[in-house]
C-alpha cells in the first residue's frame, strides 16, 4: 500500500507532525535530504510505526499514491525554491506540493503561479505551535491552489488542534500566499504579545521589586483571567524555574532578543498597506534594541540610568497591570485586524476574519481564550472594522482605561521603558480623537512644499493650496496620497 503523504524534512516539526499524522491513521513517507536521519527517524521515534522511510526523491515520489501530496518541513526561502526545482521533474499532473514552513508569503504566491503553470498545485500552509503542537495538534493556516484543498483538508483537519467545541484549528484562508500571510501576522501578534507579558514582568520586577515566586504566583493567577493563554501559562513556568543552584534561570539569561523575521515582515507590511501597526512594530523595535547589549551598557552608565522604585500598595499595582496588559492586547489584535482587513481587500482574498480568529482558538502559540471572543465578535458583525468597537471589548477597554493610563504614566515616570502599552494607549487616544493635529501638519506641507489641503469648511475633495509667505508662486503641487 502506497504512502498519503510524504513529508521533506526531518526537523523537529517534520518529525513531530509525521508521528502526529501517523497516530491519526495515514501512512506518511518521510524523507531527508541527509539521508541517514531518515534512519535515525525510524529507529528512533518514529519505531513500531505505520511510517515509511524514503531515500532520495525519486522513492519518495514512487512511495505516494496519486495525487501526490508532498509537504516541506524545511528552512523557508531558497531552500524551498531547491527542493521544488527537483521534485517538479518527478511529478505530475495535479500532484500537490506543501511547504509548511514560514514562508513570506509573496514567495508562496509566486510559487502558486509557478507551479500552476506547470501543472502542479502547491499549498503555501502556516503551521504554528512549535514541537508539542506539531505533535498534537498545531493551527494550520492552508493557502494557494484551492483545487487541491478537497485533497489535503482530510488529513489537515485530523492533525490540527480543536477548539473546546471540536472544531478542527485548520481550514482553507484563501488562494496564493493568504495562507502564509495569515501565519505571518499570527507571528507578528505573538512578538506583540510576548512583548506585553515581558513589559509587565519588567514593571513587577524592577518597578515593583517582586520576587521571583510572588511573579510566578501572580501569571499563574492571570491565567485564570481574561489572559487565559498559553503565552501567560509557559511565563508563569518560565518565571518558577529554578537552575541547579536553586535560582531563577531566567535572570541568567542574556537579555538580547533574537528574531527570525516574521514579525518585521509584517511591520512592513503594514507601513506598505498604510495600516498603524504600532504596537507589533514597536515589539519588533524592542527587540531590536534589546539586540543593542553594549549599546545600552554604555548608554546606561552615560546618563546614569536607575529606574525608580515604583511606591503605593503592590496589590493594586498588579491588579492595574493586568489591565493594562488585557487593554493593549485587545488594541494589538484589533491592528493586527485591520492588516488582515486590508490585505484581503487590497488582494481579493475574502478573507474571513471570525474563521481567522477561530484558526488561532487552539494550537498555536497565541491561543487564548480571548480568541473565542474575537471569533464571537466577528460572528455577531463581520464588516466589525475596530476590534475595540464591538461592545464586548469597548466595554473591557473602557473598564481598564483608568488602570492602564495609570500604569504606563507610572512607568514613564519611573523610568521603565513601555513601549507596548505606551503605543496601545497613544493609538486608543488617536483612534478616538475627531480632531486631530494634523491640520497643522497639512499648513505645514503646503507652507514648504505647495502640497495643499482640504478645508473643514468645504467639501471633502476640494483641494487648496495658500501662498504662506506672499513670496511663493500659485502653483500647486499634484495631490496624491501613497
Ligand atoms: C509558531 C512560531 C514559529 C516561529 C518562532 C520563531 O507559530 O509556532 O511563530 O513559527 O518560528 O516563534 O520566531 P522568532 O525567532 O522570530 O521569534
Amino acid at each position: 500500500m502506497k504512502g498519503d503523504i510524504g513529508v521533506i524534512g526531518l526537523a523537529v516539526m517534520g518529525q513531530n507532525l509525521i508521528l502526529n499524522m501517523n497516530d491519526r491513521g495515514f501512512k506518511v513517507v518521510a524523507f531527508n535530504r541527509t539521508t541517514s536521519k531518515v534512519d535515525d527517524f525510524l529507529n528512533g521515534a518514529a519505531k513500531g510505526t505505520n511510517i515509511i522511510g524514503a531515500y532520495s526523491l525519486q522513492d519518495l515520489v514512487d512511495k505516494l499514491e496519486k495525487p501526490r501530496k508532498i509537504m516541506m518541513m524545511v528552512r523557508a526561502g531558497s531552500v524551498v525554491d531547491e527542493f521544488i526545482g527537483q521534485l517538479v521533474p518527478l511529478l505530475d499532473e495535479g500532484d500537490i506540493i506543501i511547504d509548511g514552513g514560514n514562508a513570506n508569503y509573496p514567495d508562496s504566491t509566486r510559487r502558486t503561479k509557478e507551479l500552476a503553470a506547470q501543472g502542479i498545485r502547491f499549498i503555501g500552509a502556516g503551521v504554528s505551535g512549535g514541537e508539542e503542537g506539531a505533535r498534537n495538534g498545531p493551527s494550520i493556516m492552508p493557502g494557494g491552489d484551492e483545487s487541491a484543498w478537497p485533497e489535503i483538508k482530510p488529513i489537515f483537519q485530523a492533525i490540527a488542534a480543536k477548539t473546546p467545541q471540536g472544531e478542527p484549528c485548520c481550514d482553507w484562508v484563501g488562494r496564493d500566499g493568504a495562507g502564509h500571510f495569515v501565519k505571518m501576522v499570527h507571528n507578528g501578534i505573538e512578538y506583540g504579545d510576548m512583548q506585553l507579558i515581558c513589559e509587565a514582568y519588567q514593571f513587577m520586577k524592577d518597578g515593583l521589586g517582586l520576587s521571583y515566586d510572588e511573579m510566578h504566583r501572580i501569571f499563574k493567577e492571570w491565567n485564570q483571567t481574561e489572559l487565559d493563554s498559553y503565552l501567560i501559562e509557559i511565563t508563569a513556568d518560565i518565571l518558577g524555574y529554578q537552575d541547579e543552584g536553586g535560582e531563577p534561570l531566567v535572570e541568567k539569561i542574556l537579555d538580547t532578543a533574537g528574531q527570525k523575521g516574521t514579525g518585521k515582515w509584517t511591520g512592513i507590511n503594514a507601513l506598505d498597506l498604510g495600516i498603524p501597526l504600532t504596537l507589533i512594530s514597536e515589539s519588533v523595535f524592542a527587540r531590536c534594541v534589546s539586540a543593542f547589549k553594549e549599546q545600552r551598557v554604555e548608554a546606561g552608565k552615560l546618563f546614569g540610568k536607575t529606574i525608580t522604585p515604583v511606591g503605593g500598595d503592590k496589590t493594586e499595582w498588579v491588579n492595574a497591570l493586568r489591565q493594562a496588559l488585557l487593554a493593549s492586547k485587545i488594541i494589538s489584535y484589533a491592528q493586527g485586524f485591520m492588516l488582515i482587513r486590508e490585505a484581503s481587500e487590497v488582494n481579493d482574498w475574502a478573507l474571513n476574519y471570525g474563521n481567522t480568529a477561530l484558526l488561532w482558538r487552539e494550537g498555536c502559540i497565541i491561543r487564548s481564550a480571548f480568541l473565542g471572543n474575537i471569533r464571537d465578535a466577528y460572528a455577531a458583525n463581520p464588516d466589525l472594522v475596530f476590534l475595540g468597537a464591538d461592545p464586548y471589548f469597548k466595554g473591557v477597554l473602557e473598564n481598564c482605561l483608568p488602570a492602564w493610563r495609570k500604569v504606563v504614566a507610572k512607568a514613564i515616570e519611573c523610568g521603565i521603558a513601555m513601549p507596548c502599552m505606551a503605543s496601545a494607549i497613544t493609538f486608543l487616544d488617536g483612534y478616538t480623537t475627531e480632531r486631530l493635529p494634523a491640520n497643522l501638519l497639512q499648513a505645514q506641507r503646503d507652507y514648504f512644499g505647495a502640497h495643499t489641503y482640504e478645508r473643514t469648511d468645504k467639501p471633502r475633495g476640494e483641494f487648496f493650496h495658500t501662498n504662506w509667505t506672499g513670496k511663493g508662486g500659485d502653483t500647486a503641487s499634484t495631490t496624491y496620497d501613497i
